[in-house]
This record gives structure tokens, sequence and C-alpha cells, in this order.
């Protein structure tokens, strides 16, 4: 170990991060092992410019942003069945899975556990996982088939998502056959400095790397093997925390197929122009999503001869991807977003630091940057009270929280 450690300090002395061995001889010998084999994994340069961009000013290039076309389920009228007959078939030919992203820290909503435990309240006390399990158990019956279900965690969440599903003996699914669970990446927190933490227990403090580390994470767990071995074709990527969320639908298969694209999203349309989600658009001739504050007032209010808002589908992280989609996906690394948080750490003489303010850059990729990988996707507008009931915050914020996801569901399911 000694020889070990001295190649560690190297590298650490070159990038400026030798403080993360200070405490290394209080740590027993498993911890001294991990701490190493953690250091042996970062990649140093990545988090050089990482910190580099919380400190420049992003240059502003001028993108081009245009509207993108999209269908209206409701007024498709008489290909409405014509889609959905395509889709249906390839459901029945078991090409469709589903994939829950339920890595998330869940910080807003502030439950103790996995988001996807999390009970929203209903008189059936369900927990957000079981609530979507029912919906994949019921739209499998239609189709005579179970749905493969993939399951993302976080290192952190893992542990607690497997013995949560145990207890509740997966649902009815069985682990390994039709239900799976893969890990999701993660990078490193640092300070203002630049200097990576240390954690509680003295190893290197890491956080989920967004959800826009999914398709990197199917593919190197080989996830997105095991759906070709099992002959998937397309994958439903959605969230946890959307207790309306329709991960099998035969029209939005059927207009992904016929069309030809790779790529099929689902949209609501805004509740008002400045609703403040992010919206489809078309950045420099591809595919994308642009944040609400990236867009002018008047870019937001435009509307088409139909009145319809020219800049209206939001992106509720309802996507459909073909499974070479993903792969592709999942070669290109996707840019990080920084994000100031909170993070506990254990400080250089070895005492833990609890804060009350934001202190740490947390790292994140979102999913919809690698939407520009193809060159056409298909939108699909839902409605809203049929399918997003999203649960992000806690109550008190009066909006997206368990209450209102609670009366949505109860709407959607007449059940009060
Ligand atoms: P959000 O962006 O709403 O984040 O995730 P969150 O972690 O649930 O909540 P906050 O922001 O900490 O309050 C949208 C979906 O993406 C998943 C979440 O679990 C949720 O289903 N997600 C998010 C991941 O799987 N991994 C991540 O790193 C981030």
């Amino acid at each position: 170990m000694i020889k070990r450690k001295a190649e560690v300090e190297v590298i650490l002395k070159k990038y400026g991060q030798e403080h993360l061995l200070n405490n290394f001889d209080k740590l027993d010998d498993i911890h001294k092992e991990r701490l190493l084999e953690e250091i042996e994994n970062i990649d140093f340069e990545l988090i050089r410019s990482l910190y580099e961009s919380t400190n420049k000013k992003q240059k502003k290039e001028v993108d081009k942003i245009e509207p993108m076309e999209y269908l209206d389920k409701f007024k498709l009228n008489e290909k409405y069945k014509y889609y959905e007959n395509i889709g249906k078939k390839a459901i029945k030919e078991g090409k469709l899975a589903a994939v829950t992203m339920a890595g998330g820290q869940g910080t807003r909503l502030g439950h103790d556990g996995p988001k996807g435990t999390f009970d929203i309240g209903l008189d059936s006390h369900k927990s957000l996982f079981e609530l979507l399990c029912d919906s994949l158990k019921e739209e499998g019956k239609k189709y005579d088939v179970t749905i493969p279900w993939f399951i993302m965690t976080s290192r952190e969440n893992n542990a607690d998502t497997i013995k949560f599903f145990e207890k509740h003996k997966y649902f009815g699914y069985q682990k390994d056959k039709n239900l799976f669970f893969f890990v999701q990446g993660e990078l490193p927190m640092i300070d203002t400095e630049g200097k990576i933490l240390l954690n509680e227990e003295g190893l290197i403090k890491q956080a989920a790397d967004g959800h826009g580390g999914i398709y990197e994470s199917l593919v190197k767990s080989k996830m997105t093997e095991k759906m070709k071995s099992m002959g998937i074709e397309w994958v439903f990527i959605g969230g946890v925390d959307n207790c309306l969320v329709k991960m099998v639908d035969p029209v939005l298969m059927g207009i992904a197929i016929d069309k030809k694209v790779t790529v099929a999203c689902k949209s609501v349309v805004k509740a008002n122009p400045h609703e403040k989600v992010g919206v489809f658009c078309k950045k420099n001739g591809r595919p994308n999503v642009i944040e609400y504050s990236e867009i002018t007032d008047e870019m937001a209010e435009a509307t088409d001869d139909n009145g319809e808002l020219l800049y209206g589908e939001s992106h509720i992280l309802c996507n459909l991807f073909s499974v070479e989609a993903v792969e592709r996906m999942g070669a290109n690394p996707l840019p990080y977003h920084v994000a100031f948080k909170k993070a506990t750490y254990m400080n250089q003489n070895g005492e833990i630091v609890v804060p009350d303010s934001p202190n740490a850059y947390k790292f994140e990729a979102f999913l919809f940057d690698a939407f520009g990988v193809v060159d056409e996707m298909a939108i699909l507008r839902v409605k809203r009270e049929e399918e997003f009931a999203p649960v992000k915050n806690a109550d008190s914020a009066g909006v997206d929280c368990p209450k209102t996801a609670r009366d949505l569901y109860n709407k959607f399911y007449h059940l009060k």
C-alpha cells in the first residue's frame, strides 16, 4: 500500500489536491484502500475544467432557436388508430421496455429515503414505485406481455431501493428476469477553491451525475446489451416522481416507428406563456429543450396561426428511445451543469462540517442535452391531467407537491 499511496501522492500534487490524504492515517485499512482506489478513478482533468467552468462567465454563443413541430394526440383523427395499431403490434411482440430514473436526491421533497419509496398520501398508501409498477402491470395485461422494467438508482440510494423492493416482493415482478437495477455514475463535489471534498467517512464526496447520466450508465452497466438479447428495441425513459406517467403508449410508439425516428417525446402545453418549464425547440437546426430563462418574453408569447404558443411544448421527462439511440447518446459525453449546494464534509482536521448555506459545487448532465445527437424526433402533445402529476416539492410549496399529485391521481382514476 505504501507504494500505491506514493503514486497517488504524485497525482494529487500535480492537481493541487494533496489535502485528500490529510486524514489518511486515521482511516482503517479498508477505508485506506477504498480512498486510494477512488482517487485513482478520478478524472482530474475533467474536475479541473469543471471548476474553471464555475468561474468563467459562459461565452454566450448566438444560437438559432426555432419552434419544433409537434402532433397533438387528440387531433390525430383517423391517424390515431393507425399509429396505435403499429404501436400495439410492437408492444405485443415484446419490443418495449420501461426505464425509471430513480437516482435523484429529491432534496426539494425532503423525504428520508429514495423518492420512489415515498407515499403521496393516497388511501392505498402505495409508494411511487408501486404506483408506477401498477400501471406497468395493467398495461402489460392489455397486450399479454410483461413489460421489462429497468430502474436506475444512485450509489447513495441503491441498497435502500433494493431493500424496499425485496420487502414488497418486487411488487410481483421477478428480479433479474423482468426487473433490473443499475447504478448511475457520479462525480466528486468540489468547494469554491476547486478542492475535492471528503465525506463523513473520509472518502471522496461524490454526487449522482444527473439524469443525463442515464445513457452512459445504461450502456456501461450492459443493460442495453441485455435489452437487445431480450429482443427489446424501444425504451420509455421517465422519472420516478410523476405518478401518472404513462410508460406504455402504443400511439407514441406507432408514431416513432411510422415516422422512422429514434426518439419520440411527450409534451404538455405550457400552463401559461411564462410558466417556468423547459420547452422543445430546434437549436441550430437540431432538436433541443430550452429553459424558460433562455427565451425572450416575445418568444414566450409568440403564437402560430391557430393561436397556439410557438414555444409551448413543455418537456416532462417522458421520452421514448430506440435502444440504438440510447447507445449513440451514451457514447457522447454530455456537458455538465453546475449547481451550488449544501454538502456536509470532513475538513482537513478530520472534523465533520455541516454547513448552513451552500458551500460546494455539484455537476449534473441533463437528459435532453443528448437530443441534438439525432436529426429528427417526434413530439406528441398529451393532456396534462392524464399524464403529468409531478412530486417535486414538499406540500408547503403548494405546487408539484404530494397534495397536487394525489388530487390529480384520484381524479384520473375516479377514486374520489
Ligand atoms: P429532478 O431533476 O427533479 O431531481 O429529477 P430530484 O433529485 O428528483 O429532486 P431535487 O432536484 O433534488 O429536489 C427528475 C428525475 O430524474 C431522476 C430523479 O430521480 C427524478 O426521477 N434523477 C435526477 C436521477 O435519476 N439521477 C439524477 O442524478 C438526477
